[in-house]
């Protein structure tokens, strides 16, 4: 897995085999180490965990399995986004079938080790794709995200080392186990090895899902695949990775889909939604609408997150000019101040509309 480089999908692209290394390499008190698959996908525009978990459920149980069996795990949870009901049904079908076939449940394949996984529903958060707060819900508190240090490799569910991971990553994991870290990485041309599910939002010709190797130009993502947008109308910017990444506009189009080229720009691969916004839209509303999009979906732990981002909604709803010295301020304390990426990450987006659109904000 190390020499695989696999990058978490989830957002944060932490090598997966280094966070393995943590799990294993931490004793739990009573021998019990948990790996938790991460189905709670709530980023507009995003719906590749949802294709996996209902079209290819065994591939991300068979993820969960040879991690479980690297590290060590016996117990095992998929967490569902509960806006989800038709990934419930197939995940349960899927873990029903491994179990009959002997490769789920006690004493896997008659190898004398244990796993056994089962389904949880989410309650309908956004906050609660982020790992301690998903933890948390799983064992049925408040979803609110928690202080790391503690990591959940060194203590996660019931304080027990727990291997966190997106859906998309654990679906990466029996490529590699069946063909070897260099196949693995020969699959892109680009600095990151593998390849990366991407999904285009209905502006395109045809927005779908596409699998892609890294390094793929965004202009290949979105002219080729997508075919362009529908009934004429001309890309002004795209949104790539979630409401926390940055907007890069038309004219970057020629940036490669991978970590670095994107960061260069402020922005980020996030987990591969693709949302592309034509010359109609008025992006000051744009603005408004992230600032409102977080405050809403704040879980109100820490008070930069959850006072800034309402008055970042309210000082682009104020009619007239923006204050810009005001708004920097306020971004600044959300970068420096925020508990966890979804307070500090939400200027981005509105820094690059700074950057890039200062008209449209009307920033004086
Ligand atoms: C506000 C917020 C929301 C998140 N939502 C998700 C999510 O829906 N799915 C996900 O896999 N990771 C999400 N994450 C990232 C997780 O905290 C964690 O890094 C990830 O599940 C680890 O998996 P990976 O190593 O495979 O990327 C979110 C993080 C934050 C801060
Ligand atoms: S940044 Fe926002 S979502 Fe994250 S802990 Fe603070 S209040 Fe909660």
């Amino acid at each position: 897995m190390k020499d695989a480089d696999l990058k978490g999908r989830g957002g944060a692209a932490f090598p997966a085999g280094v966070k393995w290394g943590f799990v294993a390499g931490t004793t739990p008190a009573d021998g019990q180490r948990v790996v938790v698959a991460n189905g709670d996908e709530g980023d507009p525009g995003s719906y590749i965990d949802k294709h996996l978990m209902e079209r290819r459920p065994h591939l991300v149980l068979e993820g969960m399995a040879l991690a479980a069996f690297t590290v060590g795990a016996q117990r095992g949870f998929v967490f569902v986004r509960s806006e989800y009901p038709d990934s419930l049904p197939a995940l349960r079908r899927a873990v029903a079938e491994a179990r009959a076939a002997g490769l789920l449940g006690a004493n896997v394949l008659g190898s004398g080790l244990s796993f056994d996984i089962e389904i949880h529903e989410g309650a309908g958060s956004y906050v609660v794709g982020e790992e301690t707060a998903l933890l948390a819900s799983l064992r049925g508190l408040r979803g609110t995200v928690s202080a790391r240090p503690p990591f959940p490799a060194a203590r996660g569910w019931h304080g027990r080392p727990t291997l966190v991971h997106n859906i998309e990553t654990l679906a990466n994991v029996p490529f590699i186990a069946a063909h070897g870290a260099s196949a693995y990485r020969a699959l892109s041309p680009g600095a990151t090895p593998g390849t990366k599910l991407v999904c285009l939002n209905q502006r395109f010709v045809t927005p779908g899902l596409y699998e892609v190797s890294f390094g793929t130009s965004l202009r290949t993502i979105c002219d080729g695949l997508g075919g362009g947008l529908k009934d004429g109308h001309t890309l002004k910017a795209l949104q790539v990775g979630g409401p926390l990444g940055g907007i890069l506009p038309a004219s970057l189009l020629d940036t490669p889909l991978d970590f670095a080229p994107l960061a260069e720009h402020g922005c980020m691969v996030g987990h591969g939604s693709i949302v592309a916004f034509d010359e109609t839209t008025d992006m000051r509303a744009l603005a408004r609408h992230l600032m409102k999009f977080g405050a809403d979906e704040s879980c109100g732990k820490c008070f930069p997150c959850r006072v800034g981002l309402r008055r970042g909604e309210e000082l682009l709803d104020r009619p007239g000019p923006v204050d810009r010295a005001k708004l920097e301020a306020l971004l600044e304390t959300l970068e420096l101040g925020s508990l966890c990426a979804h307070g500090d990450g939400l200027p981005a987006p509105i820094r690059s509309l700074v950057e890039h659109f200062p008209h449209e904000l009307e920033l004086v």
